[in-house]
């Protein structure tokens, strides 16, 4: 199947909680969460992180935190998706660009510990969670481009995704996202028109 284009994407996209039993190859998954690794953030600083749940008894224990949400358990693939500040500020130098001189690389890692260091860590991690909503924007597109529906979801307990997962305790849990082949049609994308959400002056 060719891939849809960016506008194709985003046009046929919609939330999808019911499945057929086709897997989610090892490598579609892959080249999915590669596409949305690709996405910007602040001082490249990419704080997402994604578990991908095939095992059945896990994706059981998640819909029990997800307050039985069934897409969780019947998707092939529960992408869980994860935030985590402090991780990503101890592999920060690998993030600046290597086309930077060197000095200029470690002043902007310095910097930038610097500032989330004097922070209230909840807002470092409100920062993170931010940053990772903007590559949940391009999974859902780069899943809907290969083939696969998704069904992004807050509604779940994140102490208790993160305690299943054994996440770490500075984690946020911006979102779950379950994927697989669409089994239904999903509502008809319903927005408000442009002119409600564009002003130019
Ligand atoms: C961040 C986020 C959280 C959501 N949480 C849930 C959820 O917990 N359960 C659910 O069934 N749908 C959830 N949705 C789906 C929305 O209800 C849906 O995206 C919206 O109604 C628009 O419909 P569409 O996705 O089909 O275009 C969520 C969507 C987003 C973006």
């Amino acid at each position: 199947m060719s891939e849809l284009t960016v506008s194709a994407a985003i046009e046929a996209r919609r939330s999808i909680r019911t499945f057929t039993d086709a897997p989610v190859p090892d490598a579609d998954l892959t080249a999915i969460v590669t596409l949305a690794g690709r996405a910007p953030s602040a001082w490249n600083v990419q704080p997402w992180r994604y578990v991908a749940v095939r095992d059945p008894a896990i994706k059981a224990r998640l819909m029990g935190a997800a307050y039985g949400q069934a897409q969780v358990g019947a998707a092939p693939v529960l992408l869980v998706v994860y935030s985590d500040m402090v991780g990503a500020l101890e592999v920060l130098p690998e993030a600046a660009h290597p086309g930077m001189p060197q000095a200029a690389r470690d002043g902007m890692v310095a910097q930038v510990r610097g500032i989330f260091g004097g922070m209230p860590p909840a807002m470092a991690e409100g920062w993170g969670n931010a940053q990772s909503y903007i590559s949940i924007g391009f999974l859902l597109l780069a899943a809907q481009s290969h083939g696969y529906a998704t069904s992004p979801m807050l509604g779940f307990d994140a102490a208790a995704v993160k305690e299943i997962l054994g996440l770490p305790a500075n984690a946020t849990v911006p979102a779950l996202v379950a994927m697989g082949v669409a089994a239904e049609d999903g509502f008809p994308t319903h927005r408000f028109p442009v002119d409600r959400i564009l002003r130019t002056v």
